[in-house]
């Protein structure tokens, strides 16, 4: 199983969402049945390492990453099972290179606040990466729960 995650830039809200999620499968026992990788929509900044408050927001968690930031590819609805986008461009432009693919929005499993987006904290401080980081750890906790722990169990049945 296959899950990318994605923002405009991949380096700040979708590689913290990629090293979570990497995290808590790899404490779950079942990194080699679930694969993980992130990208964004624009290219500004492929090649390039997550941003430093990223890296510094993990990094107090004791939570890694080696990622490098891509761009979304034509061929990511054919590799992937979930595509997760942070927020309602994210979708929009995903949903216009991939026509027939079902795309999902992170914050549909945030039981805090359903439905609504990521903020985007590239323009903000330190506290705007660490509230990304509250809503992406509990949002992906439930995706986890929801999603792949039925398809884990079901392929191990
Ligand atoms: P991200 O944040 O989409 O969460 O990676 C941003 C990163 C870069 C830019 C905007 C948002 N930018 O305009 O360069």
């Amino acid at each position: 199983m296959k899950i990318l995650f994605v923002c405009l830039g991949n380096i700040c809200r979708s590689p913290m969402a990629e090293a979570i999620f990497q995290y808590k499968i790899e404490g779950l026992g079942w990194s080699s049945q679930v694969k993980v990788d992130s990208a964004g929509t624009a290219a500004y900044h492929i090649g390039e390492r997550p941003d430093h408050r990223t890296l510094q927001v993990l990094d107090s968690n004791n939570i890694f990453t080696s990622h490098r930031a891509r761009q979304v590819s034509a061929y990511d609805d054919k590799e992937f099972d979930y595509i997760i986008a942070m927020d309602g461009n994210n979708l929009s432009d995903l949903r216009q290179k991939f026509p027939s693919a079902k795309i999902l929005m992170m914050r549909d499993y945030d039981k805090e606040h359903q439905g609504s987006a990521v903020p985007d904290p590239y323009y903000g401080g330190i506290t705007d990466f660490e509230e990304v980081y509250e809503i992406l750890d509990r949002s992906i906790e439930t995706f986890i729960n929801q999603e792949i722990q039925p398809a884990v169990s079901q392929s191990n049945a």
